[in-house]
């Protein structure tokens, strides 16, 4: 799968593609993530990219030429499946979501900032628009980085254990089960006598009733009990 983001801000994307899973998703060759810096595609030599928003008011408002420049230059390469743009009044994200985008081939992730973009770029161009939580960020970085961590962990071969983003929260619908490792007593804390039994079958049993009911207590929601 092909990542394309495009940012104001390159340097805040460095970090989250350079470590742990996602470093080692792209040493294997299952990911490739190409950062394109918006100024590049500036419409002059100050390195404009943004401007006052007709009619007036605060903020600055992503122009739509440098972004039209960036996107036409990367379709004329391939062809995308998916033009994405981060904002706080996009779809909500989840699992789902998630799981949709890990079945493209190549995606656009174009970034927002100060008071957004060009509503024209979102009319024309966006095919998708995510928001990964009711909050504000100072830009759609992270909220980037967020999406594309989540989109790229379930891609085959990415995690080690193929098995752990299937029982990952959310992916069957609950939220996951307890866990716990050594030592089986701490200070007087002990481990389920069930988890010690090497009864595998009652234990994926006593797993999915804690599944559940932990679901039942945080999140009836994703029961439909709300
Ligand atoms: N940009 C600013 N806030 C955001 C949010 N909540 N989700 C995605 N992009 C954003």
């Amino acid at each position: 799968m092909r990542f394309d983001i495009i940012t104001c801000q390159p340097n805040l994307l460095e970090s989250p593609f350079s470590h742990s899973i996602l470093k080692r998703a792209q040493q294997k060759g299952l990911v490739e993530i190409h950062i394109h810096d918006l100024r590049k595609y500036a419409v002059n030599k100050h390195g404009q990219i943004d401007d006052y928003a007709f009619g007036g008011g605060a903020g600055m408002v992503m122009m739509i030429e440098p972004i039209d420049a960036c996107i036409s230059e990367l379709k004329a390469e391939r062809a995308y499946d998916a033009l994405i743009y981060m904002t706080p009044d996009g779809q909500t994200l989840n699992q789902r979501i998630v799981n949709q985008f890990s079945l493209m081939q190549n995606v656009i992730i174009l970034c927002g900032h100060y008071k957004g973009v060009d509503e024209r770029v979102r009319q024309h161009f966006i095919t998708h628009e995510i928001s990964i939580g009711d909050y504000v960020l100072s830009g759609g970085e992270l909220g980037a980085a967020v999406l594309a961590d989540a989109i790229i962990r379930i891609l085959p071969g990415v995690l080690n254990d193929e098995t752990s983003a299937l029982t990952d929260s959310f992916q069957d619908g609950l939220l996951a089960p307890p866990v716990y490792t050594r030592p089986a007593e701490y200070k007087g804390m002990k481990v389920p006598d069930i988890l010690m039994s090497g009864d595998t079958p009652k234990i994926e049993q006593w797993r999915f009733e804690q599944a559940v009911e932990r679901t039942k207590q945080r999140r009836p929601d994703l029961l439909g009990e709300e």
